[in-house]
């Protein structure tokens, strides 16, 4: 039998999930993610779409069996769904699932599309079923877009999970409404903590942060719940809502640390490989690329030297009321 290689790193942890960026640039500046007047990379420094096709093709032949493609907005990047078409080719051969996470301002436009080339799940961010709210928190974005491209995905066939950053002062009295709207509509709901990414400004970053044990103890409150033991290998824990046999999900990098299943590698749009997504180390797969159009070997060699120097976890932290272990760059470029 030939040997598929694997990538396993220190903490014997194989690593078979790839999140890529496709694009830095996105619709919306949501507030905890971009600042209004974004400063985008060249477009020299984007690895091309037939670039992004090789070298996701390469960590494909290397182990990687699920793809998720983020930015940015991966929707917005010009002829992204030629890529998705192509690198599609691997469903159901060394590739298990081929995913998504977008803001659904497209998806009237692409859900077709998607469906037909294999993508069977979404997530699309969402942070208030609010229009007013909608437009303080995406500065750009329109609900009624969203609701429509998320209607788009469910009718072409595509499930949807709806991801919610958990804003103090923000969405907290719409939570029990929002996990009625997703139970309505058979959609999961993941929650997520604001997490330090980008240099957004220490105060503003604090009054945000609502601790996801807190709104699970407002759950709770209306709801019963009953923890969820399966582990994904990834970040999120999930309880079931025993009236509604819904499943939300946590993601609660600064109470918890999820690293020990870590599963994950990130690719950012220049190329650069993250091997966590909160430490500083990073691999430059676009010149092992450029540098050998002809031969994959080299950058077969740093991606698994790249593995190989995956550190244990992250140092997030909002500990003694300062953002300890925050990162310069942001969310948009490495991938959400
Ligand atoms: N903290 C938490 N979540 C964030 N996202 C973007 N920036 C941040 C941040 N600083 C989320 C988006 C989306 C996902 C891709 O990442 O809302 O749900
Ligand atoms: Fe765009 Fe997502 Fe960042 Fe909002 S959070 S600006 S939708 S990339």
């Amino acid at each position: 039998m030939m040997d598929t290689p694997q990538l396993i790193d220190p903490f014997d942890r194989t690593i078979n999930y790839l999140r890529v960026s496709v694009t830095d640039r996105c619709d919306f500046r949501c507030v905890y993610c971009m600042s209004e007047n974004m400063t985008f990379l060249p477009k020299k420094e984007l690895l091309t779409l037939e670039e992004l096709d090789r070298l996701c093709s390469v960590f494909i032949s290397q182990g990687i069996r699920k793809l998720r493609i983020t930015g940015g907005e991966p929707l917005v990047r010009r002829g992204i769904m030629d890529f998705f078409k192509s690198i599609s080719r691997h469903l159901g051969d060394k590739l298990d699932e081929l995913t998504l996470t977008t803001n659904g301002s497209q998806l009237t436009r692409f859900a077709d599309d998607l469906a037909a080339i294999g993508v069977k799940r979404v997530n699309i961010s969402l942070d208030t079923l609010d229009a007013q709210k909608f437009k303080d928190i995406t500065r750009w974005g329109q609900l009624k877009k969203v609701l429509d491209g998320i209607k788009a995905a469910q009718a072409a066939g595509i499930r949807v999970k709806i991801n919610m950053v958990a804003l103090k002062g923000t969405n907290e009295e719409e939570l029990e409404d929002v996990i009625r709207w997703c139970a309505e509509k058979d959609m999961d709901i993941t929650f997520i903590e604001v997490m330090p990414m980008g240099d957004m400004g220490e105060e503003d970053r604090l009054d945000q942060y609502w601790a996801l044990s807190d709104l699970r103890k407002r759950i709770e409150k209306t709801w019963e719940l009953t923890d969820i033991p399966e582990n994904t290998g990834g970040p999120a824990r999930y309880v079931r809502v025993d009236k509604t046999g819904q499943k939300i999900g946590f993601i609660t990098p600064l109470t918890h640390n999820f690293c020990e299943s870590c599963n994950r590698v990130r690719l950012t749009c220049t190329g650069q490989l993250f091997q966590c997504l909160g430490q500083e180390k990073e691999t430059d797969l676009r010149k092992s690329l450029r540098d050998n159009p002809d031969s994959d070997a080299p950058v077969i060699k740093a991606i698994h030297g790249a593995i190989a120097l995956k550190p244990k976890g992250h140092d997030f932290s909002y500990d003694r009321k300062t953002v300890a272990g925050e990162m310069t760059r942001h969310m948009s470029h490495t991938g959400g």
